[in-house]
């Protein structure tokens, strides 16, 4: 028989019927009658319960069903009298395709905590908590094509092996052929990377902006969504060394269409998910964060408040909280600032713009006043920022001039200025970190537990 999906069985036309369902045993209780088995396949949150009458079965058989195991159950859909379901199995039939030895098996009926759990990621997709998160960032993929589906921009798939620094910020993973015990060197001592497979030194991409902004000033408006790695030793729950990005980039776009791209984008994606992954928000919440869904809605409802660097930082130093970093013109804003700003003070999602030239990434759009670029940070409450982006510097003769300031080889960036040389028009772009989306919609707080496979420092096992 075919097999039903468990989200399948709460379709009212399936009930009487015949059903077939696989999965893995969460638990198992009940006396020398009946025995109750609740069975999750992955596709919900939800378990469904199997009943087995025990006239018909034997204790042997139904010995080896302990947490972990994998079965097929072939039996009747009816409707359930127990509490915390509308129906139930009555089983007809039992096959055992693998056992969980409950002695080994680590994840036992107990409730875990999220620290356990990443010791054990290669088995954590299997509890709750973890479909719920891996199901939600599944549909928040989805529907981050279908938005710029939508509305015409085209997907671009950006190279992970660059010899170009986007952020400027030297944090990158070095690739290369060369043995690395055994380095070429040149006369002047340096690494010789002629003989590399790829003839120069190259590294794991931090954006694919530079490649994106190839791509919108020939297609018009194109976003990407890949892996991007960052090098630095960062050690909080907001960073990986190994994160999703989605990169938009659109020609004729200046820098209040990209901040009403970004409040579109960014609310179009959270609506979707409540009103697709309800059952497993309502689930995180319960678990983990009371106030999820009422967040979530918080954000759709309300306008983003947008204002200038500048502005930003005088609401900061007028205001009495004490801040563990020191905040003054010019400096970085720290995720406690960020947050302030965002839970405290104005009490809504914030996009902060035109910060100064010195903290930000050379190919920004330099303003009238000299000192301040056109680039907006998107703010979120609990995440800080979930967004950066900006309006692009489109004058040939004002990027090269930067580039030269900041002591970037040119040699390495005359592809990226031939977008300046030949036709360059006014533009604009963002990207969203994937992983941030995903902690804010899932209330998680430790960007760990909404990747698969977390990549931080020292962490990489399989
Ligand atoms: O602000 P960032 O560094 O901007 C860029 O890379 C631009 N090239 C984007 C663009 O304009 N096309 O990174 C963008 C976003 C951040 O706002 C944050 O959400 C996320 O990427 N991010 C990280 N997420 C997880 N771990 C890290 N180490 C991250 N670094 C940035
Ligand atoms: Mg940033």
């Amino acid at each position: 028989m075919k097999r039903t999906k468990i989200i399948d069985l709460f379709r009212p036309e399936l009930l009487g019927k015949e059903v077939c369902v696989m999965g893995w045993v969460r638990t198992r209780r009940g006396n020398k009658h009946v025995q109750f088995v609740a069975l999750n396949d992955g596709s919900t949150v939800k378990n469904v319960q199997i009943v087995f009458d025990m006239a018909q079965f034997t204790d042997e058989q139904l010995k080896p069903i302990t947490t972990g195991a994998a079965i097929k159950v072939d039996g009747t859909l009816v409707e359930s009298m127990g509490k915390g379901q509308s129906v139930e199995i009555q089983a007809g039939a039992l096959e055992i395709f693998g056992t969980a030895d409950p002695e080994t098996y680590p994840l036992q009926k107990k409730g875990h905590t999220l620290e356990f759990l990443r010791e054990k990621a290669h088995l954590r997709p299997r509890t709750n908590t973890f479909g719920a998160i891996l199901r939600v960032r599944s549909a928040l993929a989805f529907a981050i094509h279908k938005f710029f589906q939508e509305r015409g921009f085209f997907y671009l798939n950006t190279p992970l092996i660059t010899a170009s620094d986007c952020e400027g910020a030297g944090a990158m993973f070095q690739v290369t052929t060369l043995d690395l015990n055994n380095l070429p060197k040149n006369e002047d001592g340096k690494v010789d990377y002629s003989a590399d497979f790829f003839g120069k030194s190259t590294a794991l991409t931090v954006s694919g902006q530079l490649e994106g902004e190839l791509g919108a000033t020939a297609l018009g408006a194109i976003y990407t969504f890949g892996p991007t790695f960052r090098a630095e030793n960062s050690n909080t729950p907001r960073h990986l060394s190994e994160f999703w990005m989605i990169e938009p980039e659109v020609a004729f776009f200046d820098i209040t269409d990209n901040m009403d791209l970004a409040e579109d984008f960014i609310k179009y994606c959270i609506r979707y998910a409540l009103d697709n992954c309800r059952d497993d928000i309502d689930f995180l919440a319960e678990h983990y964060d009371n106030e999820l869904v009422d967040r979530l809605k918080f954000v759709l409802d309300n306008e983003f408040v947008r204002l200038s660097y500048t502005d930003g930082v005088r609401i900061l130093e007028e205001s009495k909280h004490k801040f563990e970093f020191p905040v003054y013109w010019g400096a970085d804003l720290q995720s406690e600032h960020e947050r302030y700003l965002v839970e405290e003070h104005f009490k809504k999602p914030v996009i902060l713009t035109d910060y100064p030239k010195e903290i930000k990434a050379f190919y920004m759009k330099l303003n009238d006043d000299n000192k301040t670029v056109r680039a907006m940070d998107v703010l979120f409450p609990k995440i800080g920022e979930i967004i950066g982006g900006s309006e692009r510097e489109e004058n040939y003769d004002k990027l090269s001039a930067r580039i030269e300031e900041l002591d970037i080889p040119m040699k390495d960036m005359w592809w990226y200025l031939d977008t300046r040389r030949f036709g360059t028009v006014p533009h604009a772009g963002f990207g969203l970190g994937f992983e941030r989306l995903v902690l804010f919609v899932t209330g998680m707080t430790n960007i760990r537990d909404v990747i698969p496979f977390p990549r931080t420092p020292n962490n990489a096992e399989f």
